[in-house]
């Protein structure tokens, strides 16, 4: 166990330091001279984005950076399989897109452009001057490095990985793009969502006093299955059906549960020092669900003393819930957007229907500062700390053990594969039934 009473040290991955250096990134303060001044744009100079992970989100987030500005042009694609690549840049042209914009004239990505396989984000990365990363979350330590030391600016998906040295890698790539001030969004997109910003403002000025305590929910019925089909490798398979497979995915309270993790962080302007939880998977049981858990329940305490009590859960048919309160010593904000004093009176009230998307105004913040050549986003420390949040939820749920935040975060438990191949073993292989071991608390240990 690790105490927590003693000062603070050099280490940059001790929490102490962690809060304190992620407290100074919300604003972000002038780092000096540095060599590698960013360009703005004119009207007429092309920002060139390349998209990496070409699925839903990569395809959703393309179109709403080609929205952002008219000299915004996607110039090359890259993603794992090549269908997934075709389907979205048809997506993207036009097909089957929501939004009616055309965007052709923002579309210039040839057949030379588009490039297939784990390697495809070295491609990628010499011809862009931004790029989007959206892959599953266990690549995106390596490819956010990769991106970085290219100076490209970066807008990426949440999770920022899924194991502690990938938070570790990440971290320090964040603390490189600081340096070379290189904006970096991540989608965790309540920090982009005005009803969110209105809400958490008040509550950090004051308006329901210290804050005791929260609760925070991300209760569904789940998300698709990708079977498996003849002929297909192990790391075919499981790279397709990514979601059930934790070097990949994280388990679901890394994937989707960070949302709500990460307010609980935002609202209490720190990260968690220890959580203990519980959780299993009962329903969603058969073959095709890999080995994450169904439902996860976890106390988070942070250094004040206050927990904020979470779950999640993907299991049709039950409650469901994606949201966030929180308790103080003089009243309440019971949901995003509503606070109430200790009597129950309303003090505030937010009706966002006419709030703008927060998918898309990340893209029009984000491509705004890149076109005018300033430094304003610095979240990737803040992804860390939301996933890393989550990563160790799903430590104490699957060790069923009280774990330390320093613990968790020092951990040198690597879900990754050693090669990166389609002939290549994943690190968790089937049985002889087609099944995969799953966490048992008292059993798996949680570092
Ligand atoms: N912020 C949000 O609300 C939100 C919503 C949905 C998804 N996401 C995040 O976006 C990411 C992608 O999710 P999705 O729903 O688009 O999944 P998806 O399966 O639809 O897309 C992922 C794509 O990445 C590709 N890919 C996998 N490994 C790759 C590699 N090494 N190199 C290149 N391409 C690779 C896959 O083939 C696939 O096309 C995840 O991190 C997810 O958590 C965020």
């Amino acid at each position: 166990m690790s105490d927590h009473t003693s000062s603070q040290t050099d280490d940059p991955f001790d929490r102490r330091n962690f809060v304190k250096t992620s407290a100074a990134a919300i604003g972000i303060t002038a780092m000096g001279v540095h060599p590698f001044a960013m360009p703005s744009y004119s009207n007429d100079d092309t920002i060139r984005v390349g998209l990496i992970g070409c699925g839903g989100r990569g395809t959703g987030a393309a179109v709403q950076a080609l929205n952002a500005r008219e000299n915004v042009k996607l110039i090359a694609m890259a993603d794992a399989f090549e269908d997934r690549l075709t389907q979205s840049f048809d997506t993207i042209s036009g097909g089957e897109r929501e939004d009616r914009r055309d965007l052709t004239a923002q579309i210039d990505v040839p057949m030379d452009r588009r490039f297939v396989g784990f390697d495809a984000y070295k491609e990628v990365l010499p011809l862009v001057d931004v790029v989007i990363l959206t892959t599953p979350p266990g690549f995106r330590p390596i490819h956010f490095e990769a991106a970085i030391a290219a100076n490209k600016q970066v807008f990426m998906e949440k999770p920022v990985a899924t194991d502690a040295p990938g938070i570790r890698r990440v971290l320090a790539t964040a603390e490189e793009a600081k340096r070379k001030k290189l904006n970096v969004v991540v989608g965790l997109q309540r920090h982009y969502q005005t009803i969110y910003r209105a809400w958490v403002d008040r509550i950090h000025k004051g308006a329901i006093g210290d804050v005791l305590g929260g609760r925070v929910y991300w209760n569904s019925s789940g998300v698709w299955v990708r079977e498996r089909q003849p002929g297909q490798t192990e790391m075919e398979y499981q790279m397709r059906n990514w979601y059930y497979f934790n070097w990949l995915c994280g388990d679901h309270i890394v994937e989707q549960h960070i949302h709500n993790l990460d307010v609980a962080n935002w609202v209490k302007l720190g990260t968690p020092i220890r959580a203990q939880g519980q959780g299993g998977r009962q329903v969603r049981t058969g073959p095709d669900h890999g080995e994450i858990f169904d439902h996860h329940f976890v106390e988070f305490e942070y250094e004040d003393g206050s927990r904020v009590l979470s779950q999640c859960r993907h299991i049709p048919d039950c409650m469901n819930r994606v949201s966030e309160g929180f308790h103080g010593t003089n009243g309440t904000a019971p949901r995003p957007g509503v606070i109430l004093s200790r009597s129950g009176q309303m003090l505030f009230k937010h009706d966002d229907e006419n709030d703008p998307n927060p998918y898309q105004v990340e893209h029009d913040e984000l491509f705004a500062a890149i076109n005018g050549g300033d430094y304003k986003y610095a979240d990737a420390k803040r992804g860390v700390e939301a996933t890393m949040t989550a990563i160790l939820g799903r430590m104490a749920t699957y060790s069923g053990q009280v774990v330390e935040w320093d613990e968790a975060l020092n951990s040198e438990l690597s879900l990754m594969p050693e090669r990166f191949a389609w002939d290549a073993p994943p690190p968790v292989l089937p049985d002889e039934h087609g099944r995969y071991a799953v966490p048992t608390p008292g059993v798996t240990r949680a570092l």
